[in-house]
């Protein structure tokens, strides 16, 4: 049997966490995703709309928006506390609009416990880390109660890609599956932004992102 494309982590771990921001600072491709991003949230939310991420890592899709929306506030959720600490030192000069917490996006009640209503949940490469469907659906669900009426939920994630034979692990699934979850989560509005590496033969864990939106 071929081997299941994904990958483990150890996000606690301080000197991994570093590690693997080192190894996966933006691509060209995957500041491809940030700009499909920043321009949903250009033409929907309020010049001064609260955005929420999720699973925010070392800050780097943070850092592009709060560069090109200089009103936005900005809320990091993260369970990995290594992971918030890189992100408030790339996030610093943007201090005074920014709130880092730390929550497990499945065991914390995040979602009641925001600063702000938000007008935006972002996520990116991060939900497919919550272990499969159930757990994606659990927090799709959140979102959904957590943003106002035409609120959006952008996330960027890997997916399993159409037409590929190969097993994925199951926080990896397609997209049609994904835009099923969003819509029983009660989002009005579904639909996929785009495919970015994709690579159905012999894809690695970094191959084959999906940019998927809901509207509330
Ligand atoms: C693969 S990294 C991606 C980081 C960042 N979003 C990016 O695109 O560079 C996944 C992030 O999600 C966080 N994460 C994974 N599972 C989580 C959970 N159950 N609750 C909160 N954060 C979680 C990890 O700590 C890590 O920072």
């Amino acid at each position: 049997m071929s081997e299941v494309v994904g990958a483990t982590h150890q996000f606690h771990d301080a000197e991994y966490a570093e590690d693997w921001s080192q190894r996966f600072t933006p691509t060209p491709e995957r500041l491809h995703l940030f700009e499909t991003i920043l321009q949903q949230l250009q033409s929907a939310i309020p010049a001064d709309g609260h955005v929420v991420e999720l699973g925010i890592g070392p800050a780097y899709l943070a850092e592009y928006l709060l560069a090109r929306l200089p009103s936005i506030s900005y809320e990091g959720v993260d369970f990995s506390q290594p992971m918030l600490g890189q992100a408030a030192s790339r996030l610093d000069r943007f201090a005074a609009r920014l709130q880092l917490k730390q929550a497990d996006l499945l065991l914390d009640r995040w979602s009641s416990d925001l600063s702000r209503p938000p007008a935006a949940i972002v996520s990116t490469w991060a939900l497919h880390d919550l272990g499969g469907q159930a757990q994606t659906a659990q927090v799709y669900q959140a979102c959904a109660s957590a943003l106002p009426r035409g609120g959006l939920l952008l996330n960027g994630d890997f997916v399993r890609p159409d037409g590929t034979l190969l097993p994925f692990e199951p926080g990896r699934f397609e997209v049609g599956r994904h835009l099923e979850l969003l819509q029983r989560a009660g989002f009005s509005q579904v639909s996929s932004l785009g495919l970015w590496e994709k690579e159905i033969e012999a894809p690695t864990a970094s191959h084959n992102y999906a940019c998927l939106l809901a509207i509330a």
